[in-house]
């Protein structure tokens, strides 16, 4: 069994084939999603969401990213494995530094995630120094976010537009290996696609990005919070599961009466 390499994720962009991705947070899914040929395996900061039951990302550790990426990382034998870097951890560069050096080196992960900003761009030389690959998440940022109305497509006004094709790029100059856009219009991805080398990874950024990622638990239908607008509903397991696991509770209620 061949582990999926950066090369092998670029020669996936190269030959048009949709790179795959998903997030675990654990070893038995990251394990269930690397058995079953998932490209990339994220672990997301998504964790305050569905596995805290918080009501967003702001709130995750870097202590608790080690736990869940060293459990994740440790399952997994062929996915790339990328970790996201905390909130918590993009208070000063210097933690961004420590922190991010911290998840690569307590865990088997291949590659950091880091929310972007432009006041710590310059720190994407120093961890690729590092031998530490980033990827940067543009577009819809749920570190930055606040308010409801802020969750929305971004890069419909030209001002937005040109920011974040501005910002996409810096990123690639800096030394970015993957770009992650979320929520970002349709002529923002096609636009960024003639523009950069590196592979683009969508979630609600449309069908024109090299690959697509999702939160498994959307996947399975199991969210705490409200799944969002863009989940293609005709995947959503949840109604298989609650069969399912319903004929096993009715089997269970059964059973003294047969004995
Ligand atoms: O934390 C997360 O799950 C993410 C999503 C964009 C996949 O970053």
């Amino acid at each position: 069994m061949y582990k999926v390499s950066l090369k092998k994720i670029y020669s996936l962009k190269k030959k048009h084939i949709g790179i795959t991705s998903i997030t675990a947070y654990d070893a038995s899914f990251a394990k269930f999603f690397d058995d079953l040929g998932f490209d990339i395996i994220l672990i997301g900061d998504s964790l305050g969401e569905v596995i805290k039951g918080e009501k967003n990302t702001h709130n995750v550790s870097i202590k608790e990213m080690i736990y869940h990426a060293q459990s994740v990382s440790n399952a997994v034998k062929r996915s790339y494995v990328i970790a996201d870097l905390p909130k918590e951890s993009c208070s000063s560069n210097r933690k961004i530094l420590s922190d991010s050096i911290a998840l690569f080196e307590n865990t088997k992960i291949d590659m950091i995630k880091i929310e972007f900003d432009e006041k710590n761009i310059k720190l994407f030389q120093k961890l690729n120094d590092k031998k530490i690959p980033l990827c940067s998440h543009l577009g819809l940022r749920p570190q930055f976010i606040n308010k409801k109305c802020e969750f929305r497509i971004y890069g419909r006004t030209e001002k937005e537009k040109s920011e974040i094709i501005r910002n996409a790029l810096l990123a690639e100059k800096h030394g970015a290996k993957i770009i992650l856009l979320e929520c970002v219009s349709t002529s923002v991805v096609k636009k960024l696609r003639t523009l950069l080398k590196i592979p683009i990874i969508g979630i609600g950024s449309g069908d024109n990005c090299d690959g697509q990622i999702i939160v498994s638990y959307d996947l399975l239908g199991i969210s705490f919070n409200r799944l969002p607008k863009f989940i293609q509903k005709n995947y959503i397991c949840r109604n298989v599961l609650e069969k399912n696991i319903k004929d096993y509770i009715n089997m269970i209620k059964r059973l003294p009466d047969k004995c």
